[in-house]
């Protein structure tokens, strides 16, 4: 897909939120590669560690990326970043790899922050025409997968039983669809709702997307969990999100991103990393531990007991919309994990031993 499908020109501009993330630097990447305008948000201008990365994404950029502050619990700080877009790319939330001791820690700015963003889109002089949403697969299906069945876009779970992350990206979306119905703006929206993402890291900021790569190398754990998971690639959720923005198909639409239709499993994941890595100095786990022993182990472990309601558990997700819509062709499983391992070794995450 070019960058004049659908009419959108490089006169046009796009703002990304939560510009610095580990999913938003693939998109600000892949939008300034097609020739687009690019205004991405960040917490603070003076976070070196956050901000340069992004200025050194590609080199020659038809446009230099502009960045401005905003702050998804300061609804304030919103109209001046939306201000002259057409596109908004939402992809700021908190995505915590520790549960949080109160829930609102996550939940506030995840769904305060959506409709801060969204009444910035319905202001007197907004030129806004479409925002995309980085929602998830948790708002599809939760943390309590159902055996043997396949999850679509009409999926939503109920907010009973569910871990506060998992919460507060139900409510945001539920909370930008409500917005769009009671407001009836002149945007349309559509989300991207991808599986756990995988895949190489453009900037060295440690992330919650890295832990299951960086534990299995590192052997932080010698046993796995008999756990499925539907995964997909960032490259594949980047280009989803600008597909999402470009195809008038997307508008009004959640789309689901995974590789594979059937959740892969740890097993799987570890053995990729075994095969590529046991030559070179790393010790991976690939040993999958008795349920009864996960469910002990969950007694001491928060983390552990949010997987404990997984174990065993065989579903699928439909990424037919993601083929056939977004025309996003997924990246093999194994290029996604081998990658993210060799950028994480890179950048210094993980020692090198080779
Ligand atoms: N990675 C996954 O497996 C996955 C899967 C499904 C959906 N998602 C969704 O994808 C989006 C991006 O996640 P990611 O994996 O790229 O995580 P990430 O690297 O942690 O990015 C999260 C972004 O949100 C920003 N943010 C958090 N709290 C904020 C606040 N109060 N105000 C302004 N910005 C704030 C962060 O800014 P700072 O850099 O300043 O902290 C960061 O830019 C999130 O909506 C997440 O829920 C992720």
């Amino acid at each position: 897909m070019n960058a004049n499908a659908f009419e959108i020109t490089d006169k046009d501009l796009i703002l990304v939120t939560g510009a610095s993330g580990y999913i938003a630097t693939h998109i600000v990447k892949q939008l300034l590669e097609l020739g687009f305008r690019v205004r991405g948000t960040v917490r603070s201008l003076k976070d070196d560690k956050k901000v340069l990365p992004l200025k050194t994404l590609i080199s020659n950029p038809k446009h230099e990326l502009e960045l401005c502050e905003a702050d998804l619990l300061n609804e304030e700080s919103w109209p001046a970043a939306v201000k002259d877009c057409t596109y908004v790319l939402h992809t700021a939330s908190p995505f915590p790899n520790k549960v949080p001791k109160d829930e609102n820690e996550i939940i506030s700015p995840a769904v305060s922050g959506t409709l801060s963003v969204l009444k910035a889109c319905i202001q007197t002089d907004s030129k806004v025409k479409k925002v995309v949403l980085t929602s998830s697969v948790v708002a599809v299906a939760g943390d309590n997968l159902k055996h043997l069945y396949t999850y679509t876009e009409n999926d939503w779970p109920d907010l009973k039983d569910q871990q506060a992350y998992t919460k507060s990206k139900i409510m945001a979306e539920k909370a930008a669809w409500d917005f769009m119905k009671e407001n009836n703006p002149n945007f349309v929206l559509t989300t991207i709702n991808p599986g756990y993402v995988m895949g190489p890291l453009l900037h060295n900021v440690p992330c919650t997307s890295i832990e299951v790569v960086r534990t299995l190398l590192m052997r932080e754990t010698p046993i796995l969990a008999d756990i499925l998971i539907p995964a997909c690639d960032v490259r594949n959720v980047a280009q989803a999100h600008i597909n999402a923005m470009m195809n008038p198909e997307a508008d009004s639409q959640r789309h689901i991103i995974v590789s594979t239709v059937e959740n892969t499993s740890m097993k799987d994941w570890a053995l990729i990393l075994d095969q590529e890595f046991s030559s070179k100095g790393y010790n991976v786990p690939t040993k999958v531990a008795p349920n009864f022993m996960i469910k002990f182990m969950s007694l001491f472990d928060a983390q552990i007991n949010s997987m404990k309601k997984m174990l065993g558990i065989k579903s699928s997700f439909s990424n037919s919309r993601m083929i056939n819509v977004l025309k996003v062709e997924p990246i093999a499983l194994k290029s996604t994990i081998i990658d993210m391992a060799y950028s994480l070794i890179e950048k210094g995450i993980i020692a090198k031993k080779f």
